[in-house]
């Protein structure tokens, strides 16, 4: 688990990336951090579509630029969402598809950080996705 000092970091490397959130449609802006076993973090941010299926999570952008780099092995991602211009006051947590997505390529003790009011708040990838479904089941 990252120390309280090294997550508050990670989180403040999200909100960075949530100012480059492409979201005209929905008014939700999100930007993560990611962070590899390499050290190198990745940013990721939500980029909508006038055709709204096409639309990507931050989550998403982040696993597939840093996997396109090369990585494949992940330490920790923070999380930073909410309406346009608001602090996400009640944290902000990763859809369904992208927890599949951290599933593929993460432990269980994968590590998820986002934001509660001035606290950030740490869960494990088991936690949000127990009973995972994994490649080692195929
Ligand atoms: N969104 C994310 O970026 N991450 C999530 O985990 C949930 C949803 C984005 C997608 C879309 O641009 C907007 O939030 C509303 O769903």
């Amino acid at each position: 688990m990252l120390d309280k000092k090294a997550a508050m970091e990670l989180f403040a490397v999200a909100e960075e990336a949530r100012e480059r959130s492409y979201s005209p449609y929905s008014g939700i802006s999100v930007g993560a951090a990611l962070l590899a076993k390499s050290g190198k973090v990745y940013i990721g941010t939500n980029i909508e579509n006038a055709s709204y299926t096409p639309t990507v999570c931050a989550e998403r952008t982040a696993f597939f630029s840093a996997i396109a780099d090369g990585e494949r092995e992940f330490v920790a991602i923070a999380i930073s969402g909410g309406k346009h211009g608001k602090v996400g006051d009640d944290g902000f947590y990763p859809c369904g598809v992208c927890r599949q997505v951290m599933a593929e390529f993460c432990t269980p003790e994968f590590e998820i950080i986002t934001k509660t009011k001035e606290q950030c708040e740490s869960h494990t990838l088991s936690e949000m996705l127990p009973a995972a479904f994994t490649p080692d089941k195929l």
